[in-house]
């Protein structure tokens, strides 16, 4: 049997432990994925080898964390400096980003995005940043701290803190921000937000589970709109590739976890 797990805090909204387990029981694989609410990040990697896991995902607030957990890091995770996805190989922790690609394959439907505004300036941030200006795309970055604007800064994109920032207009706005996941906080001031939603084709909030007060705002302009949930299949679709050792076809798993998602 092998043993996979999400990393999280909070860690009870994921659905994860579902997707994961459905394409482990319609695959005939021997394993199993549960939920560990982890309050520091600092623990992730006793907690991992405590629990002898084959591998893991990575949620808030702990992405960072698990970058420097991993004793190496492959792909795309390597720019961003952010981990998603653990897994054990040899002896070592291997790290791995699938948050950012799977953003993009969950995009398909939001046509001509050359100019997207991203609140917010966490780990899951910095992946998508970097992986859309790889896409050619022009990246803004609005954060309600200062402090972590300064990663943005050094890698010459551009970032502003709520009461510098001059609203223009954008493609796509998309909240990586974890206000609304477990309460009903808006990602920045309604006043600053309606400003902003006043100049832009599409929006994308990536949490998933639940309308957030964000997306309701955003329903009442009549601006197209999705959830996190296409991105948590496809992130999923890729953390699972690697769980399986690659002997699955991508595809399959995608189809797997899309079905999966419509049990909740
Ligand atoms: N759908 C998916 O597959 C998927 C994948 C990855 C992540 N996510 C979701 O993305 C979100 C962020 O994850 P993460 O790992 O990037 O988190 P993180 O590294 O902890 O970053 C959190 C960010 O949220 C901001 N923030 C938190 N509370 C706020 C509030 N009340 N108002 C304004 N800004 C606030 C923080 O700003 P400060 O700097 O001011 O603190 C920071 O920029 C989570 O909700 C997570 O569930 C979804």
């Amino acid at each position: 049997m092998k043993y996979f797990a999400i990393f999280g805090d909070p860690v009870e909204h994921s659905i994860s432990p579902l997707m994961h387990n459905y394409l482990f029981l319609h695959s005939n694989i021997k394993a199993c994925y549960s939920r560990v609410h982890l309050k520091n990040g600092a623990d992730l990697k006793e907690m991992f080898v405590k629990l002898k896991l084959k591998g893991a995902n990575i949620t808030v607030p702990h992405k960072e964390d698990a970058y420097l957990a991993c004793d190496e890091i492959r792909g795309f995770a390597k720019i961003a400096r952010v981990v998603n996805t653990i897994i054990y190989e040899d002896g070592k922790l291997i790290g791995y980003n699938t948050d950012a690609d799977g953003f993009v394959n969950a995009l398909q439907e939001f046509e001509g995005i050359k100019k997207v505004l991203i609140i917010g300036a966490g780990g899951t941030a910095k992946a998508l940043a970097h992986r859309l200006i790889d896409e050619g795309v022009n990246i803004t970055v609005l954060n309600r701290s200062k402090d972590r604007l300064q990663y943005f800064k050094k890698h010459g994109i551009d970032c502003y803190s709520w009461d510098e920032f001059n609203v223009d207009k954008t493609d796509l706005v998309v909240n990586t921000t974890s206000a609304g996941l477990s309460d009903e906080n808006l990602p920045a001031p309604k006043e600053l937000l309606e400003r902003i939603l006043a100049q832009t084709s599409y929006v994308s909030d990536i949490i998933y589970g639940k309308t957030t007060s964000f997306l309701k705002l955003v329903a009442q302009k009549k601006i197209p709109y999705k959830d996190g949930l296409d991105m948590l299949v496809h992130q999923g679709a890729l953390a699972s590739y690697l769980f399986c050792d690659k002997t699955i076809p991508i595809d399959d798993i995608t189809d797997l976890l899309k079905k999966a998602v419509l049990l909740k």
